[in-house]
């Protein structure tokens, strides 16, 4: 198997599209129902590049995309600047053989090299492949949110995972200009 996993490169990012896509037509790994158009991957590869966040692929010898992964901030307060949130997306065909855990192993240093602390799974409740894989890398399951989501007709339960990147990590030194007084 001649498969490696590196960053993304913009040329990659059709590959990432068509699995995407994919995934919104066919799953509820997504919770869109539309599809997007190339001009949109783009954005979000800008995005990430902006804030130095990887995209990472699979691609064989002829240069295929296989799969990918990447993360993005988890929610938009300066409090939660150490936890991201990942998403990992094997092409349909390719399922089954290791790229999965390879592309997340690869992301988990990555996230750690970027100094995060935890890092976030939301996962639809139903998908026994991403909840096994994730305990399997070190996730816990830390949150059920029943019927959050709808797809394809019915009601969505959400299951949340997380991983602790750095153990026992003292808290980084607060960024307000004095402490809090009560
Ligand atoms: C979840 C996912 C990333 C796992 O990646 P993967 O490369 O298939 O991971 P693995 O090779 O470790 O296989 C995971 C499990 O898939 C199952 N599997 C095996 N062959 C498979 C196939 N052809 N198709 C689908 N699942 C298969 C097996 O149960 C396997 O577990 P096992 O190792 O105990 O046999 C991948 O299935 C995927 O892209 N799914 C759709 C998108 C998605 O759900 N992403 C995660 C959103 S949170």
């Amino acid at each position: 198997m001649d498969i490696v996993i590196r960053d993304a490169l913009p040329a990659d990012l059709p590959g990432v599209l068509a699995i995407y896509n994919d995934a919104v037509l066919n799953t509820t790994a997504i919770w869109n129902e539309q599809p997007v158009d190339l001009a949109n991957r783009q954005a979000w590869y800008t995005a990430r590049q902006a804030q130095a966040y990887p995209i990472l692929v699979a691609v064989d010898a002829a240069g295929q995309v296989l799969g990918y992964s990447s993360f993005g901030d988890w929610r938009p307060f300066e409090g939660f600047r150490h936890t991201v949130e990942h998403s990992v997306y094997v092409r349909a065909d390719q399922r089954g053989r290791g790229l999965g855990p390879a592309l997340m192993r690869a992301l988990i240093e990555r996230a750690r090299a970027c100094d995060k602390h935890i890092m976030v799974a939301a996962i639809e409740s139903g998908n026994i492949a991403s909840v096994a894989l994730h305990e399997r890398l070190g996730f816990i399951i830390t949150g059920q949110m029943p019927q959050v989501g709808t797809k394809f007709g019915r009601w969505l339960d959400l299951t949340f995972m997380q991983l602790d990147l750095s153990p026992g990590a003292a808290a980084p030194a607060s960024q307000a200009p004095s402490p809090p007084s009560l």
